[in-house]
């Protein structure tokens, strides 16, 4: 029997991606600031996570879900016949996460472990991703992106939810806002679309992603 082969090597963590200085990941210790109350006012999540049009029995990923604070309210949305896929990096997350999800009754939170460059999603699986202020930290976007791609389901859609750099009313780090140009220009370079956008939001970008077909030979 072959021996099993280690995963490709995903090359070194990029500073910057087409002209964009890449943010540094936001340690779990500071997490206490992604549930803080004052949230829903300063980023209206309730109208952004209708925005996102989650139906009954859909598997949904929340990459880069920290604490959760997105997760449970998809895992309600999504019901007892779909599933949230809560992916990090920083495993410090999930005990808490987990805990809440049980103190609410949702048992259709399950963890899944990223490493930088590969998110491990299952291929063909999911209806919906989001990245909710996420994108912007990833070291290894071409990556990312392709592996996201293949994790989709036909007519699945990547979610991304951005501080938009454009408006300095917007209080929050340069290096973690991004401008819709720059989301479009990523994105497209790396077999995606737009399928849609929300733009109701008060300090956000909200785009709507499918993957490009890939051109068919002599098409
Ligand atoms: C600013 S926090 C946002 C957390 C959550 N989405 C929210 O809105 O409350 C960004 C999170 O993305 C995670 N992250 C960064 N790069 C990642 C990657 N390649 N795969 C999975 N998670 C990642 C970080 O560990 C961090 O917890």
């Amino acid at each position: 029997m072959a021996a099993p082969q280690p995963p490709p090597d995903p090359g070194p963590a990029l500073k910057t991606y087409m002209g964009r200085t890449i943010a540094r990941t936001m340690h779990w210790s500071a997490g206490g600031w992604l549930l803080r109350t004052e949230r829903e006012r300063e980023e209206s999540t309730a109208e952004m996570l209708e925005a996102l049009e989650v139906a009954e029995g859909w598997t949904v990923a929340d990459l880069g879900c920290g604490n959760g604070y997105h997760t449970l309210e998809l895992a309600r949305r999504a019901g007892p016949a779909g599933r949230v896929l809560a992916v990090e990096l920083q495993t410090e997350y999930f005990p808490e996460l987990l805990r809440r999800a049980a103190a609410a009754g949702l048992e259709n939170v399950e963890c899944v472990v990223a490493t930088a460059a590969d998110p491990c999603l299952p291929p063909a699986s999911c209806d919906l991703i989001l990245l909710a202020d996420v994108y912007h930290e990833l070291s290894h976007p071409p990556q990312v992106l392709a592996a996201l791609r293949r994790a989709l389901r036909p007519g699945g859609r990547l979610a991304l939810l951005e501080f938009r750099a454009e408006d300095p009313e917007v209080p929050i780090k340069r290096l973690h806002k991004m401008s819709r140009a720059q989301m479009l220009a990523e994105l497209e370079a790396n077999g995606f679309e737009v399928a849609g956008e929300y733009g109701g939001l008060p300090w956000q970008h909200l785009l709507f992603f499918r993957a490009r077909e890939a051109p068919r030979p002599g098409g």
